[in-house]
């Protein structure tokens, strides 16, 4: 028997107005529906949404094979990333994780985390100095989560390209959700000013990162870091090393999936906080009895085991990537319904993790949701790096940084919420439209 269909769908333009319009509240209709797969009228060959963990485990680690990266929302990233690791597929990808790989294992993390203490010092100097002051922290984190990708994986400064980096960024997630529901074909390539502000927005952000490889090759040997990594190695089977063209794809895919999803997390961990002071105070006073003056390492923040929580818990209720998206290969069943080849198949985490079933008061702000103690959520219930081969190559790396960050920070000072809309725009991640103002205060 088919999956139920969806409510509300247009008669001729079926549900993929919702992708325009308003992509959240349709997922969460799905979640609240109570069906753990909908139907959806999309293209020609139909959608569906799951909100069910095993058919979640089916697609994500099951038979990935199957489902493989092949919807339109791809294609329209590989304008900007090509063919790098976020993107591509099969044994091409394959290759490249695992070259990858290395640079994201503990020894190098351990020094990573260094330099992310470092970069974390430099904002809570320059916020000491300002006094009470109202900052944008959704900017501010965006711009340490820059250096430190930057500084990490390149050992490159690319501080100084901050805002012409944001400014691209935007311009490109702006027009994503526009491309990928748009019922014309080929939309990218139509001389509309938006398509043209993309087009600039992709070729700044190719030109900073081909810098950076011109700057390496001009500078001698391949070094130890990730762009090392890229540029010393060669196919096993024809010995040839990456093209330049290959470098940029991957490089730009990690300096981009590397900074703006931590960035988003960090943002609305500290919206979070904000809002909540007890739960702010007793992760300051964590961080203070933790952390002392000195610098954060490894094993400081081990110790930082509620601001953890804290971070989980933003990365439930806000996942920086909301939505997964999947075609299958070949004719399937989830749920006990039949799942037709070529059809677009959405895992959405945002609302996946407000699932009622597992999680009590969805919508509620409870890091001791993640306690020691507490029943740890299913995998497939909550996954804000994804499961499966294709998880997150730098989920270790991320969760030290924010929780590092978010330790430094609140050591030192105290947020405050002031009253403002905060608008989630889910592009390719999710973001708060327009910042995120909070009142900083040092604190005593
Ligand atoms: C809170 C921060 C982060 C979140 C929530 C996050 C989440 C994710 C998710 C859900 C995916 C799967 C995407 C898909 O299926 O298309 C992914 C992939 C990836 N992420 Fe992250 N990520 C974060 C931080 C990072 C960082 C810091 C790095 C690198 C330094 C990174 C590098 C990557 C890469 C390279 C992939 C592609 C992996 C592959 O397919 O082999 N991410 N991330």
């Amino acid at each position: 028997m088919p999956a139920p269909l969806m409510p509300g769908g247009h008669p001729l333009l079926g549900h993929l107005r919702f992708f325009s319009d308003g992509p959240l509240a349709l997922m969460r209709a799905a979640l609240d529906s109570g069906e753990p797969l909908v139907r959806l009228k999309i293209g020609r060959r139909g959608g569906f949404i799951v909100h069910d963990p095993a058919a979640i485990r089916r697609i994500l680690v099951e038979a990935p094979d199957v489902y493989q990266k092949r919807t339109r929302g791809y294609a329209k990233l590989k304008l900007l990333l090509g063919e790098g690791l976020v993107t591509s597929e099969g044994p091409f990808w394959l290759r490249q994780r695992r070259i990858a790989q290395p640079a994201f294992k503990k020894p190098r993390l351990e020094v990573f985390v260094q330099t992310m203490d470092r970069a974390a010092a430099d904002l809570v100097g320059q916020w000491a100095q300002g006094g009470e002051q109202t900052v944008d922290v959704a900017e501010a984190m965006n711009r340490l989560a820059l250096r430190i990708a930057g500084e990490t994986l390149f050992s490159a400064d690319v501080t100084g390209e901050a805002k012409h980096i944001g400014d691209a960024m935007l311009a490109v997630l702006e027009r994503f959700g526009p491309l990928v529901s748009a019922p014309i074909p080929w939309p990218e390539y139509w001389p509309f000013p938006a398509n043209l502000k993309m087009w600039r927005g992709i070729r700044t952000l190719h030109g900073v990162v081909d810098q950076m490889i011109a700057d390496r090759r001009k500078n001698g040997g391949p070094g130890e870091d990730l762009l090392g990594l890229l540029m010393g190695a060669t196919d096993p089977e024809t010995g040839e090393a990456m093209t330049d063209r290959q470098l940029r794809d991957e490089a730009l895919t990690v300096l981009l999936a590397g900074h703006e999803t931590t960035a988003n997390a960090l943002a609305f961990a500290l919206m979070l906080l904000a809002q909540h002071p007890q739960v702010q105070d007793a992760a300051a006073a964590e961080a203070q009895a933790a952390l002392g003056d000195g610098p954060i390492d490894f094993a400081a923040i081990k110790r930082l085991t509620y601001t953890r929580q804290v971070l989980l818990e933003a990365l439930r209720l806000y996942p920086p990537v909301w939505l997964l998206a999947r075609m299958p290969m070949q004719d399937d069943t989830l749920c006990g319904h039949p799942v037709n080849r070529g059809a677009f198949v959405f895992v959405c985490p945002f609302s996946m993790h407000r699932h009622p079933e597992h999680f009590p008061e969805p919508d509620r702000f409870d890091p001791t949701r993640f306690a020691a103690d507490a029943p740890a959520p299913d995998r497939h219930v909550y996954f804000p790096f994804s499961r499966g081969r294709r998880q997150c190559l730098g989920d270790r790396f991320a969760e030290l940084e924010a929780v590092l960050i978010l330790g430094a920070l609140l050591r030192r000072f105290r947020l405050e919420w002031i009253e403002q809309p905060v608008t989630l725009a889910p592009s390719v991640t999710l973001r708060p439209e327009g910042g995120i103002r909070l009142r900083v205060t040092p604190r005593a």
